[in-house]
């Protein structure tokens, strides 16, 4: 990401930069580990065992550890669970960080289950980007994936988001062939006569489910898929938005100039070259990379009195120890965490 030239005297001489050179401007904090749904990609059946109250970092405490990072120079926050809606205290939590010196963006991703109900709040706190996880707008298949799940709610969530203001919101869709693989195109139509943006992600080999392992698509299938229907071009990275996401542009008929994403993490073997993100897991573990189970953590820290200076140091000592690009295509090094731990 460019800085304006007004905002570089402000950044700490050397701001976080990894041994490979990147510069981190964006945390992902994941609320909650709690869901109220269950995808089948995401989570088992009778879900994870759950983080107990106090193995959670809490409001103070989040709000404390994002300063202490903006403070090092990331500007960008993305709230993430399990589903963060479901953790009490957030549109609080979203005005605290909005309000924090450096920080520039609050943003979040969630299914918008409850979003409808929360929407005018979370504008009002200042949330500003808006990412929701919607893999297909077919009620029964959205219902087998999500495990109950209410594509009409979510639909209604996001309708009520943009109501009170949220523009550029974004629909991420998990690529799966048995599950959503002939959507694609439904799919997209349904997001561009709403206004919202399309983007597609690989599914990763975290937390072991059996679903990660069959049907998975690959962004050039979804790809394919789609242009039989609405032909594409792929864009130039530096025309699109910033992030992992690659862009492609309807080329012609009705939908032309319309735009769908595509997030590679398993087919683009250049996909973490430009990596400017790290995380904070539901249990407050400080952790580089979602692909490494690598994690230092705040939480123990900040019990054990640490002061904001030392919480710094434990910062940038993590971060040395980033991966230069994933293992996820190694099974063997694939993480045991499991995402609504670590944050999607
Ligand atoms: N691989 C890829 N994406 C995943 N998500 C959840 N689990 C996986 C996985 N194994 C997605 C959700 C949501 C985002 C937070 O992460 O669908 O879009
Ligand atoms: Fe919940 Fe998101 Fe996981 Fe689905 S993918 S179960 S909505 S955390």
């Amino acid at each position: 990401m460019r800085h304006r030239d007004d905002q570089l005297t402000v950044l700490p001489p050397s701001g976080l930069q990894d041994r490979w050179s990147r510069q981190v401007r964006y945390l992902r904090v994941s609320l909650t580990d709690r869901c109220n749904y269950r995808c089948t990609y995401c989570m088992p059946a009778e879900g994870w065992p759950l983080i107990e109250r106090t193995g959670l970092l809490s409001l103070e405490e989040l709000a404390r550890v994002i300063r202490v990072f903006a403070g090092l120079g990331v500007e960008r926050v993305r709230l993430t669970g399990g589903e963060p809606l479901v953790r009490r205290g957030v549109v609080d939590l979203v005005r605290e960080i909005a309000q924090t010196p450096g920080i520039q963006q609050v943003a979040m991703t969630t299914n918008a289950h409850l979003l409808a109900r929360h929407a005018q709040g979370l504008w009002d706190a200042g949330l500003r980007g808006l990412n929701v996880s919607l893999d297909t707008f077919d009620p029964e298949r959205f219902a087998t994936i999500t495990r109950g799940g209410d594509v009409a709610k979510v639909i209604e969530g996001i309708q009520a988001a943009q109501a009170v203001g949220f523009t550029d919101i974004k629909i991420n869709a998990v690529a799966l062939d048995r599950l959503n693989g002939d959507d694609a195109p439904a799919l997209v139509e349904g997001c561009w006569a709403n206004g919202w943006l399309p983007r597609f992600i690989e599914v990763m080999p975290i937390g072991s489910l059996v679903e990660q392992r069959r049907d998975r698509l690959t962004s050039e299938q979804v790809f394919d898929r789609i242009s039989r229907v609405h032909p594409l071009r792929w864009l130039e990275r530096t025309n699109t938005p910033n992030g992992p996401a690659r862009y492609a542009v309807v080329t012609e008929g009705p939908e032309a100039g319309q735009r769908v994403g595509f997030i590679s993490p398993m087919s683009d073997h250049g996909f973490c070259s430009t990596c400017n993100r790290v995380r904070l897991t539901a249990r407050g573990g400080f952790r580089p990379c979602l692909a490494d189970d690598h994690e230092v953590s705040l939480l123990q820290a900040i019990r054990d009195g640490a002061t904001d200076e030392s919480l710094a140091g434990l910062i940038r000592q993590g971060l040395a120890g980033k991966l230069e690009a994933h293992h996820l295509r190694t099974p063997t090094r694939a993480p045991v965490s499991t995402m609504t731990g670590i944050g999607g």
